[in-house]
């Protein structure tokens, strides 16, 4: 799938389930290479990015058995040093928590992938490393990164950006240093990897916006975890449903964890119908069924802590912005600029090209509604979730929505297409 069509469509409605969380899943899969034993996953999210992780955790000398795509065992005796540089391709989290986890290795390591991750920042991640002893030499910035492992500190790493991959990253680190390591966030940033490791055993405490871990002195204890679904993938269909007149849809077993649910409080002002159905906690994260209902949505407002909660909702959110009533305005959130691609750039060039009205800030984007949509053909950028924002744009257009470049959905939602059509949208 180069090109992905979608026709206007009416009345969506149904009962889906979305893949497995990413951001759960790549951690699942590095903790449990460090783990000593078998480790299950299951719910796993069998994604391109996802996969990047598993071929480095292969080549870290882990044994990964895919017994279907999303339910996998690793048997783990410990990593050992790669003979060849390790390709993230285009997962930015591979390559974050990878910096990590191997900045305290006893061996030398190099990190690279395509040139969509080469052109993303690096400094983030291994500045802090480097205060708490890591030696890694980064290009300009940017990866390749050349790792030579080192023993670590513990020590206290205040951030300036509120990135769960760049805490991920020094939490992971923090786990063969030599005393507890304090990561101090400007906002609240996704708590996963300290769920996981609260669960193998390793104490971390969160305390505000700041998170301790003490460094542990027996190997990791093996893992068992079911990944619930997405959040960020099952954006893409509950947005669909709140704007496409006439539509009911329920997705069913999805993470519901508060550092996610930015989107669905922002939907709930701008007027949609929002249900948390059955929620539950598994695997030490809260999951639960989400019902929506379409609604005339209007504009609103988003800024401050609620952007890190929502990070990677912006590109749909900017769509059901084109059909609320009245004046949405994003702010504090130049982070999109260094996303798969500059997300404020390229959702408003792509959604201009569409008919809608929204332009750019330095940090967000302001779009004005409602707005009858055409149709005509419009570029992923390599980007997945501009794909599939796309998408769902086409749906609400007066003709037909060609998407080019649309094979990188399989980023982080292998199955898109056919979630989308089992709710009645007509797209192939
Ligand atoms: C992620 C964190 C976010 C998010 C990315 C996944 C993670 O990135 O945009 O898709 O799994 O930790 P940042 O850490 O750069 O904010």
């Amino acid at each position: 799938m180069s090109q992905l069509r979608v026709q206007p469509s009416h009345n969506l409605r149904g009962t889906v389930h979305v893949p497995g969380d990413k951001s759960i899943s790549h951690r699942a899969l590095l903790l449990a290479a460090m783990a000593q034993g078998t480790s299950r996953i299951t719910g796993f999210l069998p994604s391109g990015d996802c996969r990047a992780s598993l071929s480095c955790v292969r080549a870290l000398g882990v044994a990964v058995d895919v017994e279907s795509p999303t339910d996998i065992t690793v048997i783990s005796a410990g990593i050992r040093a790669p003979n060849q540089p390790l390709n993230c391709v285009r997962s930015g989290t591979t390559m974050r928590l990878l910096t990590g986890l191997l900045a305290g290795q006893p061996f030398d390591s190099t990190l690279t992938g395509d040139p969509q991750l080469l052109r993303r920042p690096m400094r983030r991640v291994v500045d802090p490393l480097r205060e708490i002893g890591a030696e890694i030499d980064d290009t300009d910035g940017h990866a390749p990164l050349h790792i030579r492992g080192q023993s670590l500190r513990g020590g206290v790493l205040r951030l300036d950006v509120a990135s769960a991959q760049v805490k991920s990253a020094l939490l992971i680190a923090g786990l063969g240093a030599d005393g507890p390591i304090t990561v101090e966030l400007p906002g609240p940033a996704r708590d996963h990897t300290e769920r996981i490791l609260a669960a193998m055993g390793v104490r971390v405490e969160a305390n505000g916006l700041a998170v301790t871990l003490y460094p542990i002195a027996t190997p990791l204890p093996p893992l068992a975890i079911h990944v619930p679904g997405d959040l960020s993938s099952a954006a893409f269909p509950l947005v669909a449903a709140a704007i496409v007149p006439g539509s009911e849809v329920t997705v069913e077993g999805v993470g519901v964890n508060p550092t996610r649910t930015g989107l669905l409080e922002v939907l709930r002002d701008m007027g949609a119908h929002i249900e948390i159905l059955d929620q539950h906690e598994r695997s030490n994260e809260p999951v639960a069924n989400i019902r929506i209902h379409s609604a005339g949505l209007r504009g609103t407002k988003i800024c401050g802590d609620r952007v890190v909660r929502m990070i990677d909702e912006f590109p749909i959110l900017a769509v059901a912005a084109t059909q609320a009533e009245g004046r949405t305005i994003v702010r504090d959130a130049a982070e999109l600029r260094v996303k798969e691609t500059d997300r404020i750039l390229t959702v408003v060039g792509e959604l201009t090209k569409l008919g809608a009205r929204i332009e750019p800030l330095p940090d967000g984007f302001v779009a004005e509604g409602p707005t009858r949509l055409h149709g005509g053909t419009v570029d992923s950028h390599g980007d997945h979730r501009l794909a599939m924002a796309l998408a769902v744009a086409g749906l609400v257009a007066e003709d037909v929505v060609t998407i080019e470049n649309a094979e990188r959905i399989n980023d982080s939602f292998p199955g898109f297409t056919q979630v989308m059509q089992v709710i009645g949208a007509t797209c192939g």
